[in-house]
């Protein structure tokens, strides 16, 4: 059987981090599974680099968006090979292969009426690439719970798409088809969304270039998550490659809870107007949040460098971690102490435990070959059905999408295995002359249930079967394993020479490292959420930002004389042949003035417009390229990090500032 599993396609705006590897780690457990059972998987992954945001970032940085994306690009391609990863295919969609078949779909969208000119004036929140209307904001700012950013004001033509058009087929068939959005709780809160009516898309932009052309109408870029979404037919070579007759649809996307509304109601009805079938599942999980609560990220600062962490620990112990906190409908938390916990409990104390005794007991009384068992016992025969048992609950896990679930049932045959060495006590039966048959059915059942579970735990921990083959002589091929050897019985050849090895999971302690946690992940980028800027044209951006020293003191007097006051921000625009200066048009108790503020490689003229920003309004007037410039904005800057000061409440223009 063919099995297509997809994870989203990552925005390059942030390297890779420890909340953004679970999907990319639960999709490869899911396909190590999936081709122990012989399926023919494809697996694919990606980076999805046309949106605003990475612009931004890549500016705020003073680099290309192409030169930046490419490093950003070579961290994820590194961390997934670090996690080892086995995705069939990796999709930029700034390739050509992916950027012919977002416009061949745009036009052929256009061409039946499905997509329509017309002028879009809403809200948009760049960091999360999202449009809103303005009755969805909170408070003025981004609804989404994870962000309440700043929103823009956009005022544009665009083309629109029909979702309204697609809404009943749409409900019709999420109610015939209960699997498609997993787990239940997403599918009620989607059907509740469609539900309280659909209203059509902005699909397209024109405030920038950066981005796939509308092929009609050039000036229009393609919205980015229209493009996105179609990466997942488009690395197939939608519409007659070879690989898209062979593996669409999806047997799964797996993604964050946060954007299944994007893969439940747009892709599946671009699809539905394409004509063309939907995935079978769209699965979305919780998020790793940190101890504190929030939700680990890079902006957030509580994101940890993956790579230092499987320095530590190894890439199968955080595997194993991640895949085994994430319960499903649930968010999992996050912690290096819950990670070290985790591995001295189940991995040192528990599984490893029970192979390094097993093997040493081998070795000790046996010297160390595999002994031919007597007959069975009613405890062998118990443990055999459990393992039974396990399998086809291990199975059921695997069809629900939870790795968490299959690690639980796993343990049963761990902890039961562990049971089964206290209460057989090999040490006694050595002793007894008329129990060497005895013994011999023991340390061989045991062994049986080392080989069980270097089966169960390929798909989770990649590097277990291999490390366990060398010890047992068994399976040596571990990137050949058959899930049906899970179902056997007595299946290791006596008289095998087997190794005690080095312990597979050694306990760790975090005062190795003397108490100090693994460092955050490495911001390459500013949060894109907070514009980045820097107020003078000269100014460099400092590449390990100090806090600027104090300056010296001054009287109540001295500071009297400032005088400060709230302006709304009318009108904004580059000045022209500058990488740098915005010329703005303020509003202040009705007068209006101009100021040249060196912020433009950071803000966007748009974002600026409506803003209620803090103008020095008695500074001397200066000529900045030939326009008078008649005061200064405030902003706060450290490092290459800058935000415009303002207010966000009622407050007119002209308030003064105290
Ligand atoms: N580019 C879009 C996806 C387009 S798919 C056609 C995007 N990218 S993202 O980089 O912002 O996020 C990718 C995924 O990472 C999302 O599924 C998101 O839920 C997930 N996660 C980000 N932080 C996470 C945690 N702390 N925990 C678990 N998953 C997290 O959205």
């Amino acid at each position: 059987m063919k099995y297509y599993v997809t994870t989203p396609i990552f925005y390059p705006n942030s390297s890779p981090h420890i909340g953004t590897a679970y999907t990319t780690i639960a999709a490869d457990a899911l396909c190590r599974y999936r081709r122990m059972r012989g399926d023919e998987v494809y697996f694919l992954t990606g980076t999805d680099e046309n949106a605003q945001k990475i612009v931004r970032t890549a500016e705020a940085l003073q680099q290309s968006p192409k030169e930046y994306i490419d490093e950003v690009v070579e961290k994820f391609k590194e961390q997934w090979e670090a996690f080892a990863v086995t995705h069939d295919d990796f999709i930029r969609t700034t390739e050509e292969r992916h950027q012919k078949v977002v416009q061949r779909i745009f036009q052929q969208l256009f061409d039946q009426g499905d997509i329509y000119k017309s002028e879009y004036e809403g809200w948009y929140c760049t960091p999360c690439e999202t449009f809103w209307t303005e009755s969805k904001l909170a408070e003025g700012k981004c609804p989404n719970p994870d962000c309440g950013r700043e929103v823009e004001l956009l005022k544009e033509e665009s083309y629109f798409f029909r979702l309204s058009k697609y809404q009943e087929e749409l409900l019709t068939y999420i109610r015939e088809h209960p699997e498609f959005i997993q787990p239940i709780s997403r599918r009620n809160e989607m059907l509740r969304f469609i539900e309280g009516g659909l209203e059509d898309l902005c699909v397209s932009r024109t405030t920038f270039q950066w981005g796939i052309q509308v092929p009609f109408d050039p000036k229009h870029v393609v919205y980015v998550w229209l493009d996105a979404l179609i990466n997942y037919i488009s690395a197939l070579g939608y519409p007659d490659g070879e690989k898209y007759k062979k593996y669409w649809p999806a047997d799964v996307h797996l993604m964050g809870k946060d954007i299944v509304r994007f893969h439940a109601v747009i892709w599946p009805i671009i699809l539905l107007a394409l004509k063309a079938p939907l995935p079978r599942v769209v699965y979305g999980h919780g998020w790793f949040m940190s101890k504190e609560g929030g939700k680990i990220s890079k902006s957030r600062g509580n994101a940890q460098n993956s790579f230092e962490l499987i320095d530590r620990y190894g890439s199968d112990a955080v595997r194993y971690f991640l895949l085994r906190e994430m319960l499903p409908g649930a968010d999992g938390t996050y912690s290096e102490d819950n990670l070290v916990e985790r591995l001295n409990s189940d991995l040192a104390n528990d599984f490893g435990n029970f192979v390094s005794r097993t093997l040493a007991m081998i070795e000790k009384y046996r010297a160390g070959i595999l002994p031919e068992p007597g007959p069975d016992t009613e405890v062998e025969r118990e443990i055999q059905a459990l393992a039974l048992e396990i399998k086809a609950k291990v199975e059921q896990c695997w069809e629900a999408f939870d790795p968490a679930g299959a690690l639980e049932q796993i343990w049963r045959l761990v902890s039961r295995a562990n049971k089964y060495v206290d209460e057989t006590a090999p040490w006694d039966l050595i002793k007894q002359k008329d129990q060497a048959e005895r013994l011999k059915t023991v340390l061989y059942t045991c062994t049986e249930c080392i080989r069980l579970l270097q089966l169960f735990l390929a798909p989770f921990m990649p590097g277990v079967p291999a490390k366990i083959a060398a010890l047992i002589q068994h399976n040596a091929d571990a990137d050949h394993l058959d899930w049906e050897d899970t179902g056997r019985w007595r299946v290791l050849t006596p008289g095998t020479q087997i190794r005690k090895g080095e312990s597979l999971f050694p306990r760790v302690d975090l005062s190795q490292w003397e108490g100090e946690p693994v460092t955050a992940a490495e911001n390459t980028a500013p949060d894109a959420g907070a514009a980045v800027a820097e107020l003078s044209e000269a100014a460099a951006i400092p590449e390990t930002p100090e806090f600027e020293p104090l300056k010296e003191e001054i009287s109540m007097d001295d500071f009297a004389k400032l005088d400060l006051r709230v302006v709304k921000v009318i009108r904004a625009e580059k000045v022209e042949k500058t990488d740098k200066l915005l010329k703005l048009e303020v509003e202040m108790a009705g007068e209006l003035r101009t100021v040249v503020s060196g912020i433009a490689g950071h803000y966007q003229p748009e974002e600026l417009i409506g803003k209620a920003v803090i103008l020095v309004a008695n500074l001397k007037p200066v000529k900045l390229r030939g326009i008078q410039s008649q005061g200064m904005i405030l902003a706060a800057s450290h490092g290459s990090l800058l935000e415009v000061l303002g207010v966000d409440k009622e407050l007119p223009g002209g308030a003064r500032v105290k």
